[in-house]
């Protein structure tokens, strides 16, 4: 054996520069589409604008562009250069979002075809480049754009948002855009596209946008006729914005030592119990919402989520805390390119079991209060909801996590899945107590699915009901004659039914 190297030798060194085809990893981030926008109106602010407007744009029923337009400071010829650039930055301020130099053309790039940086500052002409992805991806070749378009497409935004300086970005090509626009499918989109991108601002940059001057307007235009068919500002979605703490001991302030980057401030907040605001339940799912909301530089990095501290649990839905992060994080926070989330060392971990607030009490207190105020709001309606045996595989997420919402779920009880099998045609749903399984018919499953496809999470509907149907069979290691009358009397109106809606299904073949 010979002995270890401690440090490898080496024979000189050459230059590989990347490969052109490493756009397709760069853009291939898995950036959402409301998340890539978001990522170009960070710059918008970093590039201290007031204004920026979100304009899509349409050619009748085909929405052809997406341009991002601000009146920040704008560039010159060299700065395009360099925000053109991979890796590419200006000097940053201590407080810009800004980071790793790669957002405007990885965000751009997984989301278009090609991507148009047009821009003037106060004391330059408009200036334009673009990346093409097919031209970047052949030869990292980026376009100058005409100095006459580049001023007519500055033009167009005269006034609002755009006097003396800005930026315009185009997308086109976007893959999220619907291919066919006919039949209202480019409305239905519009109208989707628009309450997610909406509410995304308004929650990530929900502390710029509580600003007076600051605003972003989303709208819809028709090229050809310029007629305007939407207009708004987004408002700010504050994640901290109810109207009564849950808890009135609450929010408290906890302070842990993370090692290494110091005392990381704490504030925890307790919502309102059974609360319908957008800043509560608008969100996704409640159940992903609670924990930890990373800010940097004001900017939301992350809207709840634990860090491996804990798991989440339906009774802690309305734990929150605000953590501003230090500007210097150390190894303690990493930030995802996409700013989606922060992942954190286990100094942040062990930190929060050493976390107390001014009189000294550990930060667990708070997530008992948490807990408590949700299931006092519970009770305070009077009827209580006695624990059931939660549903397991083969119901839908949203489904399941419903009826978390709604009902106490036995943590350490298997849980009931509801899967398909072949059975006696006499069957509709068979109750295996052993397995924790209702099995369905697959013989019937053509009816169910009724020409949708099937896969383990299909007819959300029929397994919904079969699961409040029959939950509490599971519950008793036996059925007494009274419930076994009962399930045959489910399996006969359900074959029934079944069987007509095969026949049904045979009729429109
Ligand atoms: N709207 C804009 N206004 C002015 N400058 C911009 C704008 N968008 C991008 N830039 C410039 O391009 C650079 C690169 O942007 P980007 O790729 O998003 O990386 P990062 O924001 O991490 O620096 C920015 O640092 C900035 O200098
Ligand atoms: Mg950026």
């Amino acid at each position: 054996m010979t002995d270890w190297q401690f440090v490898v030798p080496t024979n000189g060194s050459k230059v590989l520069p990347p490969d052109a085809r490493s756009w397709e990893a760069l853009s291939s981030q898995g950036y959402d589409f409301e998340v890539a926008v978001a990522d170009l109106v960070d710059n918008s602010i970093d590039a201290g604008a007031k204004d920026v407007v979100i304009h899509f744009l349409r050619d009748g029923e085909q929405l052809v562009s997406l341009l991002v337009v601000d009146d920040g400071y704008g560039m010159d010829e060299d700065d395009l250069d360099v925000a053109m650039t991979v890796g590419g930055r200006q000097k940053y301020t201590a407080r810009a979002l800004g980071m790793f130099g790669t957002g405007l053309k990885s965000a751009s790039l997984s989301q278009a075809d090609s991507v148009t940086v047009i821009s003037k500052t106060r004391r330059t002409r408009a200036a334009g480049r673009r990346w093409v992805m097919a031209h970047a991806k052949s030869d990292h070749r980026c376009d100058i754009v005409d100095a006459e378009y580049a001023q007519n497409l500055l033009d167009r935004y005269y006034d609002r948002p755009i006097t003396w300086q800005g930026t315009v970005v185009r997308w086109d090509g976007v893959k999220d855009f619907p291919k066919h626009g006919g039949g209202g499918q480019t409305d239905r989109y519009l109208h989707r596209i628009i309450v997610k991108l909406g509410l995304h601002l308004g929650l990530y940059l929900h502390r710029f946008l509580a600003r007076e001057d600051f605003n972003i307007t989303i709208a819809v235009e028709d090229v050809r006729t310029g007629t305007v068919y939407l207009d708004f500002g987004v408002q700010p979605v504050d994640p901290f914005g109810y109207p009564v703490s849950g808890d009135p001991t609450f929010p408290r302030r906890f302070v842990a030592p993370v090692a290494g980057v110091g005392d990381v401030v704490l504030d925890a907040h307790i919502w309102t119990p059974k609360s319908n605001l957008d800043e509560y339940k608008a969100l996704g799912s409640v159940i992903d919402r609670q924990g930890f909301y990373f800010y940097r530089n004001d900017r939301l990095v992350q809207a709840g989520g634990w860090n491996k501290y804990r798991q989440a649990e339906q009774h802690l839905s309305l734990a929150r805390i605000a953590v501003d992060l230090p500007s210097e994080v150390g190894d303690a926070f990493r930030l995802t390119v996409k700013k989606s989330g922060v992942e954190t060392s286990p100094a942040f971990a062990s930190a929060l079991e050493n976390a107390v607030d001014d009189q000294g009490r550990p930060f667990a207190d708070f997530l008992i209060a948490a807990q408590n105020t949700y299931r006092e709001a519970r009770k305070r309606t009077g009827l209580t909801r006695d624990p059931v045996i939660g549903p397991g595989e083969g119901v839908a997420p949203e489904v399941r996590q419903t009826i978390e919402e709604e009902l106490p779920v036995l943590e350490y009880e298997e849980r009931i899945a509801i899967r398909w099998q072949r059975l006696d045609h006499a069957l509709f749903f068979d109750v295996d107590r052993d397995t924790r399984t209702i099995w369905l018919n697959q013989y019937y499953r053509p009816a169910v699915v009724a020409g949708r496809h099937g896969g383990l999470n299909d007819a959300p509907l029929v397994k919904s009901l079969l699961y409040l149907m029959l939950r509490q069979v599971f519950e008793k290691s036996y059925s007494g004659p009274r419930e076994k009358d009962t399930l045959q009397l489910w399996q006969s109106v359900l074959v029934a039914a079944a069987r007509s809606g095969l026949d049904g299904a045979a009729d429109h073949d």
